[in-house]
């Protein structure tokens, strides 16, 4: 399969309907993904990524059936993580000679990933690649995500290939911005960035200002995963302005486990008080371990503060909550508020592993925590509700 998205620019890549868990089982993949790899033809042709590695032999032949493999003059690899250099060992068996356009640490890693002297071409922000009537501008992004990260930029059609910057993981036949569903759109487009790039804000501040400051035409931004924005291009570059500076909603997000309902019965309480303190605020609740943790880790990247609850389980945490602030605290949230709270039989330490988790994560706690013995009776959830209250007031 392959579309024109411009005329000679073809997307050749492959969707995965049936993708659930991405990056081993790191990341929930609700939507399916696409792997997108771009086909540019002009007097020379240059192919931008490939697919991942399942979808090998698939990707080559469907690429031999469009054109001659031995037509392709260069090949660029923008970033070497398996799911978009996956193919190139099958891709480079049918044109070992065909030099390959990377970073230098693009070169250390796919060195690394698969062990072959391929003519590798070291390339740099600014250097360019003449097809003849147009060039293929190279743009650096190192640690958008990776080290090796890089985009490229088509003139005359100014038409961005961003990797995986501005990508969704969200599979579609209905490939580009304006045809699909646009809450569907937004929700995995904000998924993707809390759950990836937000550790690297403020890189992605600084690069946007740095191709923003360029003042280059732009009619499309093509990424590497789900949708090609060609319509209005630019809203998802001022969106992940918008992300990338400490984004919040009116949000307060409680979070928690539990063994036998107390801690739970607290942080409904909790939500309660939350929204009586500000009726304008969204409250949402999630028993951890029964959730999935990509889609938690995005409201808590939408909140201003949360709250966190566990009961004490041998001096410690329940184990889906010790998931999620390890998770938390290699995201690097800015500037949000947190509490934590809990039920406990004798110890009742849970609280204070949770108070230095978020501490350690970045959050600033707000309130001293809240803990109750045994299961809470009225005056227990009474206080619950308070406490949920007067969080609310602290973030405002
Ligand atoms: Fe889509 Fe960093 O790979």
């Amino acid at each position: 399969m392959k579309f024109e998205i411009a005329p000679n620019v073809y997307w050749v890549g492959k969707i995965d309907w049936e993708l659930k868990k991405f990056h081993g089982e790191e990341y929930s993949t609700h939507r399916g993904s696409s792997y997108n790899s771009y086909l540019v033809k002009d007097q020379k042709i240059a192919l931008i990524d490939t697919v991942w590695a399942p979808f090998a032999r698939e990707f080559v032949e469907n690429l031999r059936s469009e054109i001659d493999l031995d037509s392709i003059d260069y090949v660029i690899a923008n970033h070497a993580e398996m799911d978009h250099s996956g193919a190139l060992p099958e891709l480079m068996r049918a044109i070992p000679d065909k030099p390959v356009f990377c970073t230098a640490n693009g070169v250390k890693s796919l060195k690394g990933h698969y062990h072959q002297d391929w003519d590798f071409r070291v390339v740099k922000t600014g250097d360019k690649l003449d097809l003849g009537t147009k060039e293929l501008v190279f743009v650096e992004a190192p640690m958008l995500h990776w080290p090796d990260s890089m985009m490229d930029y088509l003139t005359g059609d100014a038409i961005l290939f961003s990797n995986d910057a501005f990508g969704q993981h969200y599979a579609t036949e209905h490939m580009f911005n304006d045809l699909v569903v646009q809450s569907e759109l937004f929700e995995e487009a904000i998924k993707y960035y809390a759950n990836i790039l937000t550790p690297f804000s403020p890189l992605v501040t600084r690069k946007i200002a740095e191709v923003v400051g360029l003042g280059l035409p732009l009619n499309m931004i093509c990424p590497s995963h789900g949708i090609i924005w060609r319509k209005d291009p630019l809203q998802i570059v001022q969106q992940y302005q918008e992300w990338a500076a400490d984004y919040q909603e009116n949000q307060v997000t409680i979070i928690y486990d539990t063994m036998w309902n107390g801690t739970r019965r607290l942080a409904e309480a909790m939500a309660k008080g939350v929204s009586s303190g500000d009726r304008d605020i969204t409250v949402k609740v999630f028993n951890i371990a029964r959730s999935d943790i990509n889609d938690v880790v995005t409201e808590i990247f939408k909140s201003k503060g949360i709250l966190l609850g566990s009961p004490t389980i041998n001096r410690g945490i329940l184990a889906a909550m010790a998931t999620l602030m390890e998770m938390m605290t290699g995201l690097k949230f800015k500037k949000k508020k947190a509490a934590a709270f809990g039920c406990y039989g004798w110890s009742g330490e849970s609280v204070k592993v949770l108070g230095d988790g978020l501490e350690k994560a970045g959050f600033e706690i707000v309130q001293e925590p809240f803990k109750t013995l045994w299961e809470p009776e009225d005056d227990a959830l009474n206080a619950a509700m308070e406490f949920g209250r007067g969080f609310a007031e602290k973030i405002k």
